[in-house]
């Protein structure tokens, strides 16, 4: 099942509201694959802020990593969810409800940033919040992310079905090109990520540090 659907990103929090709003958890409980390989990049006490959380998988999981978790999104039923993940596991997380367009994003703050699957932005949006992105690291920070390359539209398990939205190896050398690239890989995996993200993935991860 694809996660978006053109006409849910003129209102995006009603959309995904209603995605969320469906028994279960859309992306299931665990942590991203990619962000469970890569996390050994920070330590525990250390300050992450987890961008488009969804219903919490990924910020439950590093906060259980011992790191000091903020995440927001613009769903209020995900982070609802996110916070009964949370309690349920037994971990503390920030949680905010939050327009990553809109937020005022704080500079130089965090170790880490966690995106995973923020592939609802277009070129101009994706512009703005890939740098905001890169602003709230520390020197040093570093940054993890996992998107859907065009391929992906071709196996439509999961990821807006707009070309403009996917990533490649050369757009994100560039958008990240001030930042230190410490790994950038396209690869294809199986993906078991609840009923959202389900079978054969054309996938891209990127780790990159501030300098
Ligand atoms: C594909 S889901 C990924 C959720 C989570 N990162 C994960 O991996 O489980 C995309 C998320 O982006 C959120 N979102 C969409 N537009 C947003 C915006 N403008 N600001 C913040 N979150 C947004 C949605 O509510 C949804 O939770």
């Amino acid at each position: 099942m694809a996660d978006h659907h053109a006409p849910g990103f003129k209102d995006p929090a009603a959309t995904w509201n209603r995605r969320f709003a469906e028994p279960g958890y859309l992306f299931g409980t665990a942590p991203n694959a990619w962000l469970r390989e890569q996390a050994h990049r920070w330590s525990a006490g250390q300050r992450v802020l987890c961008v488009a959380d969804g219903e919490g998988r990924n910020s439950v999981w590093l906060a259980s990593q011992g790191l000091a978790v903020d995440a927001f999104d613009i769903a209020e039923e995900g982070v609802r969810k996110a916070r009964a993940l949370a309690s349920q596991q037994g971990v503390a997380v920030n949680f905010a409800v939050a327009d990553g367009g809109q937020l005022a994003w704080p500079e130089g703050v965090y170790d880490g940033v966690a995106a995973i699957f923020i592939q609802f932005a277009d070129p101009a949006m994706r512009a703005r919040l890939f740098q905001r992105i890169a602003d709230c690291l520390k020197p040093g920070g570093v940054l993890v992310l996992q998107g859907y390359t065009p391929r992906q539209l071709d196996y439509r398990t999961g990821g807006p079905p707009l070309a403009a939205h996917l990533y490649t190896e050369a757009l994100l050398r560039e958008a990240f090109g001030a930042m230190d690239l410490l790994t950038l890989r396209e690869y294809e995996a199986d993906v078991s990520e609840g009923t959202g993200h389900h079978g054969r993935s054309a996938l891209i991860g990127l780790v990159a540090r501030r300098r």
